[in-house]
């Protein structure tokens, strides 16, 4: 599938964007371990999420739509039931590093895999402290998927310090740490998102989360409780850029999860002088939700702080585009994880916006971007979702059609992109 875009345009109106992918992964998974029946409003419909659902659903677990809730009927920690075929993880780390946690300490063996995309990233990173729990798993040569594990019913509790700042990561061991005997301790490098932390209190799971430190006993019973899925910061993103680089735009993102552990895009465009306002801040199930609100303003280059990263760690195909409309330089540097994303996003968006007429230099860690205007071009995507929707935003301000390729992949986290796009006022069409 290929996205067309013309040129121009200016994005206005109120809205609200699909659910957070993040929490919709971990309502799916702590709902099918615990007891009682959980409700589930705001649950994104996009392929990731799915994935994760269909995988519980093979594991017994019943889960059932009504309207626009999915009903989960919990089946405690143990309850569980081997599946009969490979669970497929599609294009989604989080599915496979979190559920890879969950799997280690089953008494029954599973197998994971993924689409091309996901069969190439990196799993030792899960695998590592997996081992040191005594789980049993066996990878491709790479430390890739497919993944074999076998039935581990007596994982070991361990203390753990990350050597990336990775809230996957961080996630797969405390889903281990339920099946372990004793406390394990988890060392963060740099905060990262902390959902599985929000929503494991949430169902009544006692955990100690301070100074970069989260401490979780295992054999704990988690109780269901409803959750009210926001919409997904990740998603918004690409209209907070739309509305502030497009001359004469306005508006306003409806229930847009704020947690501060993912609200680095926000920081780094007021850095750069976007205007932006958090309306209506409020507390939904432990997540911090507002309304935001973007009216279009001249942003500046900037070095993006290196702290901000692991926050906007999904939001910089969108922020480069940011930078390529800003006045000077900007600069991102700490920033390697971001080449084993869905694709190398630090390859994948200097050649499109190279392709487009701006000046980019790429770093190992990192990218310097000069403000420039842009042309009209073919863009890859590389299969990659948050690329495609980049360039999309960036035909706001190009002076010519920007056609994008192998866009279907856009599906995994925004169902209806295109549609809420146009209605928006940018001027995207998919085909093919
Ligand atoms: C996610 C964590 C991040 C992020 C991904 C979702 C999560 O990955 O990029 O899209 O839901 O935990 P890392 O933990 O690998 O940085």
């Amino acid at each position: 599938m290929q996205f067309e875009c013309l040129p121009g345009g200016s994005v206005t109106g109120s809205f609200r964007v699909p659910g957070d992918k993040s929490i919709s992964h971990r309502s799916i998974i702590l709902a099918s371990i615990a007891q009682g029946t959980t409700h589930i409003s705001g649950f994104l419909e996009g392929e990731d999420s799915l994935n994760t659902l269909a995988a519980f659903r093979v594991m017994g677990v019943p889960i059932e739509r009504d309207g626009n809730q999915v009903i989960v009927q919990g089946v405690g920690l143990h309850g569980l039931q081997k599946p009969d075929r490979v669970l497929q993880m599609g294009n989604s780390g989080t599915a496979m590093r979190l559920m890879l946690g969950l799997l280690a300490g089953q008494s029954f063996d599973t197998m994971l895999a993924g689409d091309v995309s996901l069969s190439k990233r990196p799993m030792n990173r899960v695998i590592k402290p997996l081992l040191e729990m005594n789980a049993n798993i066996e990878s491709q040569a790479a430390g890739t998927a497919p993944l074999q594990i076998r039935a581990q019913p007596n994982l070991e509790a361990i203390n753990y310090a990350m050597p990336i700042a990775s809230a996957q990561v961080k996630s797969c061991i405390m889903l281990a740490a339920l099946y372990a005997e004793g406390e394990t301790t988890i060392t963060e490098l740099a905060p990262s998102r902390d959902h599985t932390e929000r929503m494991l209190k949430g169902f009544g799971c006692e955990l100690v989360n301070e100074n970069l430190q989260i401490s979780v006993r295992g054999k704990q019973t988690l109780y269901a409780t409803d959750i009210d899925v926001p919409a997904d910061i990740s998603s918004a993103a690409f209209f907070l850029v739309a509305a502030s680089i497009a001359p004469g735009s306005e508006i306003t993102l409806q229930h847009v999860g704020v947690n501060p552990t993912r609200t680095g895009v926000i920081q780094v465009l007021r850095l750069m002088g976007a205007d932006i306002s958090l309306l209506n801040e409020r507390d939904i199930g432990g997540e911090p939700v507002a309304d935001i609100r973007v009216r279009s303003a001249q942003l500046n280059g900037i070095h993006i702080p290196e702290a901000l990263v692991p926050l906007a760690i999904d939001e910089f195909p969108v922020l480069f585009v940011a930078a390529a409309c800003a006045k000077g330089e900007t600069i991102l540097t700490g920033a390697e994880e971001l080449r084993v994303k869905e694709s190398d996003r630090i390859e994948a968006m200097a050649l499109g916006l190279k392709k487009l007429g701006i000046a980019v230099e790429v770093m190992p860690d990192g990218i310097r971007i000069q403000g420039g205007s842009m042309k009209g071009a073919v863009v890859e995507s590389y299969g990659d979702h948050r690329i495609a929707m980049a360039f999309s935003v960036a035909s706001l301000v190009a002076s010519e059609a920007i056609s994008i390729r192998d866009c279907a992949n856009v599906d995994t986290s925004f169902p209806g992109f295109v549609e809420l796009a146009r209605l928006a006022g940018i001027q995207v069409s998919s085909h093919g």
